[in-house]
């Protein structure tokens, strides 16, 4: 008898009733523990639909990782864009992420195509193009509600220039009408005197709004609903949400929490049994490490991963703490070779290390008048060499390079 694979896979069983609700992209309707933070948002938002065009706002959300600042941000918008909808307002959000649009340029490209889809990419300057912005704006009586999530990478990159743009775009047409309102996302948003003018800076502080870490008891909520949206009725035991709630409040990570949810429902499905029990928690957190996100890797580009590849290879080899430049470029010669990539010269892969440091991934300093000589030291910040490695490599094994 021929055996049928899909029909055998079709039969399986299965925790999951709509695995997509822990996919990393959705966006909850209710957000538990955040409703307070909306609240100031909306206060603080609403002229944009009272009085459109009076004022322009500017404001910073900040916090440690996975607190539901984008999460908040994406409900706030679009709760935002229909109640003006309601009004026969015109207002658009646009949530760009930047470490994917990493220049001023790209930001502003990004946004004035969502009105001129058409738009070519070369000809023009950063500044041009946010005048375009507004000219399209102007002419076609439109309100944005622009989101520039990661914004700490960018001004860490690129400085801060771009918030000096947005906010001198209101100044210099007083009585014009205000088209552009921005909301700045980051976990720590460097602001101060070295890389703002004052005025900027003070409107800023004015409106930071700062997210906290979520405890146990708000982990527990995330995690109940997202149990009863994506598992079969009863599939989950309550003491295994009781131990993720645990172990992500160390972090206070929501993100953390529910990837743990989602490993544990595998690992059940794995096994072939109905009811996720709290040690597939326990076994989820040994194999994953909250610092390995896949929506940073996703934007890193194959020549990246290698170089993170023979780093996190070459650390596990020489169990040390950190190992130097020229170390990291041997093994990332010989990573190449093996993956079949042509290997790139000294300055460039200089360039992707820095990449690399402001994304929080790896760790870098000067090494000191030791026995190495001066030389630059590369570590990683959180995620142990061998989970790394073995992360980087499913990853790299799975596309086509
Ligand atoms: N209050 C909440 N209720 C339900 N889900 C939440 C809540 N807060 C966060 N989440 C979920 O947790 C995950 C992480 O949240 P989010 O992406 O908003 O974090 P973040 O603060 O932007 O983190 P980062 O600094 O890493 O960008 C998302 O899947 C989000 O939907
Ligand atoms: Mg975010």
């Amino acid at each position: 008898m021929v055996h049928d694979y899909i029909e055998d896979e079709l039969s399986k069983r299965s925790v999951f009733k709509s695995e997509q609700f822990l996919s990393i992209d959705y966006v909850p309707e209710s957000l538990p523990h955040r409703q307070s933070e909306l609240r100031t948002l909306a206060q603080n938002f609403k002229t944009l639909i009272n009085s459109p065009g009076r004022t322009s706002h500017k404001f910073i959300i900040e916090g440690p990782v996975g607190t539901g600042k984008t999460a908040v941000a994406k409900r706030f918008a679009e709760q935002m864009v229909q109640a003006a909808e309601r009004r026969n307002i015109n207002l658009h959000n646009i949530h760009i992420n930047c470490r994917v649009n990493k220049t001023a340029y790209l930001v502003f490209l990004r946004a004035l195509r969502e009105f001129k889809p058409e738009f070519p990419r070369r000809g023009h300057s950063p500044e041009e193009l946010l005048q375009m912005l507004v000219e399209v704006l102007d002419e076609e009586d439109r309100y944005l509600l622009l989101i520039l999530d990661e914004l700490d990478y960018f001004i860490r990159q690129r400085g801060a220039d771009i918030l000096y743009d947005l906010t001198r775009l209101t100044d210099d047409q007083l009585n014009a009408r205000q088209r552009v309102s921005m909301i700045g996302i980051g976990r720590k948003i460097p602001l101060d005197e070295d890389i703002l003018d004052s005025s900027t800076l003070s409107t800023l502080q004015r409106n930071i709004l700062r997210f906290s870490r979520y405890d146990r008891d708000a982990l527990y909520d995330i995690l109940r609903n997202r149990v009863e949206m994506a598992f079969e009725k009863s599939s989950v035991m309550d003491e295994t949400i009781h131990v993720i709630a645990d172990i992500a409040a160390e972090r206070g990570d929501a993100r953390y929490a529910i990837e743990l949810l989602w490993r544990a429902g595998k690992q059940a499905d794995n096994d072939q049994t109905d009811i996720v029990v709290p040690d597939y928690a326990r076994q989820a957190k040994a194999d994953t490490h909250p610092e390995l996100r896949k929506e940073i890797f996703s934007t890193l580009s194959p020549q990246h991963k290698l170089l993170l590849l023979a780093t996190a290879r070459q650390l596990k080899e020489t169990r040390s703490a950190y190992v130097t430049m020229g170390e990291v470029e041997d093994m990332y010669r010989s990573s190449c070779e093996e993956y079949n990539e042509e290997p790139r010269a000294h300055t460039q892969i200089w360039e992707w290390i820095q990449d690399l440091n402001a994304h929080g991934i790896i760790d870098t300093k000067r090494s000191g008048s030791g026995q190495r000589g001066q030389t630059t030291l590369i570590g990683l910040s959180e995620v142990p060499a061998e989970m790394l490695e073995s992360y980087i490599t499913t990853i790299l094994d799975s596309q086509e390079l």
